[in-house]
């Protein structure tokens, strides 16, 4: 199929990208770099075997999108752009809503107006919420507890609304967990813009020298070994779900489907931290801290509903994220060139 990739520069859409070049698919990405670096797209060619077409476009822009939906014929969208800090959103909740939201809007319009139908939208666990329990099944209830948690909350709405009205679309919603590694060769990985919130990247940063240590946000959750544990995914792992999904879709009865993409177990900050230590021949230094806003003491998927449904299933260990990204970071210690 002919495939809008939004956001395609980025760390999940550019793995996913080469699973679905991979996969036979025709891929155009459209991105306006606002957070990513030009340089990925070498790095997608020299992955693809051939260059990836790339639309430098603003998609809050309605007739920017919708040219662009006239001159190209999708067959499908995979939506990953959209603004993503959680501490962000919280300092600047009105360019949250405005961005994600007019987004999906704009694409969805321009969708619309050209008769696509397949939609796979980039959701994530962070829709079950802080009061939810473990493992987090689909048919939860979803809420939020910051302006980004909200703008998928409310996408995910939207979506559900407009097949409603147009029960003709085929919509996935897809839950990520923690997406964390890279891809094998260590030629694309995750380059976050700015002071990077999330564990992984924070700990690649350290191992590489990029930072000296790491706050451990809470030794006094009711786990294990005290701290917060979560259910990360290889990005591998993930990028093959969003293959699933969309194959998938043609087939599917109900107008939006719902699925988590979570290993289904459970890590520990520290088991985590160990792992990288290991994984990258470092010592990672650490200092306890307290316990971040927000933060919940456990998140983890029940995998069960996607690994009946699109006969998916998570395959890379804790060991493998933690040494793909440890070769990506090496090979890159300041992420991708500003070419
Ligand atoms: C993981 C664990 C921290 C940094 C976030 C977003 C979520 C999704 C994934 C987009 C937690 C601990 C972290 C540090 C630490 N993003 N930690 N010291 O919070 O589970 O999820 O990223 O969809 O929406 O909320 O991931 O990697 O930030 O934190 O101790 O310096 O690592 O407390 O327990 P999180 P994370």
């Amino acid at each position: 199929m002919r495939i809008l990739v939004t956001g395609g520069s980025g760390y999940i859409g550019s793995h996913t990208t080469v699973q679905l070049v991979a996969a036979g698919h025709e891929v155009v990405i459209a991105d306006d770099f606002s957070r990513s670096k030009r340089a990925v797209l070498g790095r997608l060619e020299e992955l693809c075997g051939a260059p990836v077409a790339c639309r430098v476009v603003d998609l809050t822009d309605r007739e920017a999108t919708r040219e662009l939906f006239e001159q190209e014929s999708f067959e499908a969208v995979m939506h990953f752009a959209g603004l993503k800090a959680v501490g962000e959103s919280v300092a600047l909740p009105l360019e949250y809503y405005t961005n994600n939201l007019g987004l999906t809007l704009s694409v969805l319009d321009a969708m619309r107006a050209t008769g696509v139908k397949k939609f796979v939208f980039s959701s994530s666990a962070t829709v079950y919420g802080e009061h939810a329990s473990v493992p987090m099944r689909e048919d939860m209830p979803t809420s939020a507890t910051n302006p980004y948690g909200w703008t998928k909350v409310m996408q995910e709405q939207m979506l559900r609304d407009l097949a409603t009205a147009a029960p003709d679309m085929r919509v996935a919603l897809l839950r990520y967990f923690n997406p964390v590694g890279a891809h094998p060769s260590g030629l694309i990985g995750e380059d976050p813009h700015g002071v990077p919130n999330n564990l992984m990247p924070l700990l690649a940063q350290i191992a590489v020298g990029q930072r000296n240590r790491l706050n451990l946000f809470g030794r006094d959750y009711p786990t294990p070994d005290g701290t917060a544990r979560r259910d990360y995914l290889h990005v591998e792992d993930l990028a093959a779900g969003h293959v699933a999904a969309l194959d998938a879709l043609s087939s599917r009865e109900e107008a939006v489907s719902t699925w988590n993409l979570g290993t289904g177990t459970p890590t520990s900050v520290l088991e985590l931290v160990a792992a990288f230590a290991e994984a990258s021949g470092r010592v990672i230094p650490t200092v306890d801290s307290a316990r971040r806003a927000g933060d919940i003491a456990e998140s983890y998927a029940d995998p069960t509903k996607a690994q009946t449904e699109l006969g998916w299933k998570a395959t890379r260990t804790i060991q493998d994220m933690c040494a793909d990204t440890w070769r990506w970071q090496s090979s890159n210690p300041t992420g991708y060139p500003d070419a």
